[in-house]
């Protein structure tokens, strides 16, 4: 008879589970848990064989640089070369659904792999209360990816995580349903800023706090593979801005209309954030092919948009 892998031990957020879980990273081992955002396979950053096995247990192209999360953006001096601009943003952003790229300080101590070699670091200050009790029962630097296998679904659940992950990873910090729903937006500062990733903090505000446009990245060879164009991929083919289904298709609805799933019956873009990874969970295991209804190109509605065209790409 052959034996299922063991699965890991699921923790939860209490001064407990959180000391057991910095315990657990401090040793090498990996840990799943909440961001506002989606679910974080973290590590210690500055332990090369820990980082590797975030690589191994995602099955992750090793040329992707993962984000490395600190509990205040005090922390960062000790990694990177901090700027007047950096300030701002994370004056008015941090913490919250917002990582920025900067240049790498010498004597930073992050394993190479974490940077997959480059000058540059993200750094990410979640808000999360969990994620904040992690960090500062840790006390380092965790990187940490999304937690899910490279290339699927990002997680916003725990059960995302087990149903993923479970058997490859060591324990996982279980605080419910994350509040943003999709990734952090990624902000380049190393040279004009640059938004790498559209993500979970609406664009708009960010060129509002700066007083002036985001350089796009699209067409630059940016090292941020998150970019990869097939990615977010659930296992079903998706088709987009669909206003009614073919039949055998599911329809995953947006505002009031007839349909499988809806991602905002309201057409709030907020709630659509915080629902897409989820909905596309539950489609990809009804195993058929998606039809998505139009998504407005405003607000979070860019990223949501990055998202849904990453997952309908050809592989
Ligand atoms: O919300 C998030 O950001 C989540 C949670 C867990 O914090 N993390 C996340 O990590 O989405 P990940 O590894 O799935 O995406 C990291 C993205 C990738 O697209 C990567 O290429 C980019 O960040 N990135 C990391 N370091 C970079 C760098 N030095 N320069 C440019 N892009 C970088
Ligand atoms: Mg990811």
């Amino acid at each position: 008879m052959t034996q299922s892998p063991p699965s890991c031990i699921v923790l939860q957020p209490d001064p407990a589970g959180l000391a057991q879980a910095a315990a657990l990273l401090r040793g090498g081992a990996l840990v799943a848990f909440p961001t506002e955002t989606v679910y974080g396979l973290g590590a210690d950053a500055r332990n090369g064989t820990a980082v590797a096995s975030i690589y191994a247990a995602k099955g992750r192209p090793s040329f992707n640089p993962l984000i490395v999360h600190l509990p205040d953006s005090a922390a960062a001096m000790d990694y990177v070369i901090w700027s007047e601009t950096a300030e701002r943003l994370a004056c008015a952003f941090l913490p919250g659904p917002l990582s920025l790229v900067l240049p790498l300080r010498p004597g930073h101590g992050l394993s190479s792999l974490v940077t997959a070699g480059l000058p540059t670091v993200a750094l990410r200050v979640p808000e999360n209360p969990v994620a904040q009790g992690l960090l500062r029962a840790f006390g380092g630097p965790v990187a940490a990816p999304s937690a899910n296998p490279s290339g699927r679904i990002s997680p916003t659940t725990a059960d995302h995580v087990r149903a993923g992950l479970g058997n490859r990873i060591e324990a996982l910090l279980d605080g419910g349903a994350c509040r943003v729903g999709l990734e952090s937006t990624i902000v380049g500062l190393d040279g004009v800023p640059t938004l790498l990733r559209a993500g979970g903090l609406p664009i708009e505000e960010i060129e509002d706090c700066l007083g002036a446009p985001l350089l796009r990245s699209a067409g630059k060879t940016i090292t941020a593979p998150g970019q990869m164009l097939s990615h977010y991929a659930p296992k079903a083919s998706l088709r987009l801005n669909v206003t009614s289904a073919a039949e055998g298709e599911v329809l995953l609805g947006f505002g009031p209309m007839d349909c499988a799933i809806n991602l905002s019956q309201s057409a709030n873009l907020l709630e659509a954030a915080a629902r897409l990874f989820d909905c596309l969970h539950r489609l990809d295991a009804l195993d058929k092919p998606i039809a998505v209804a139009p998504v407005p190109m405003a607000g979070l509605g860019l990223a949501i948009n990055d998202r849904l065209r990453r997952a309908a790409a050809p592989r």
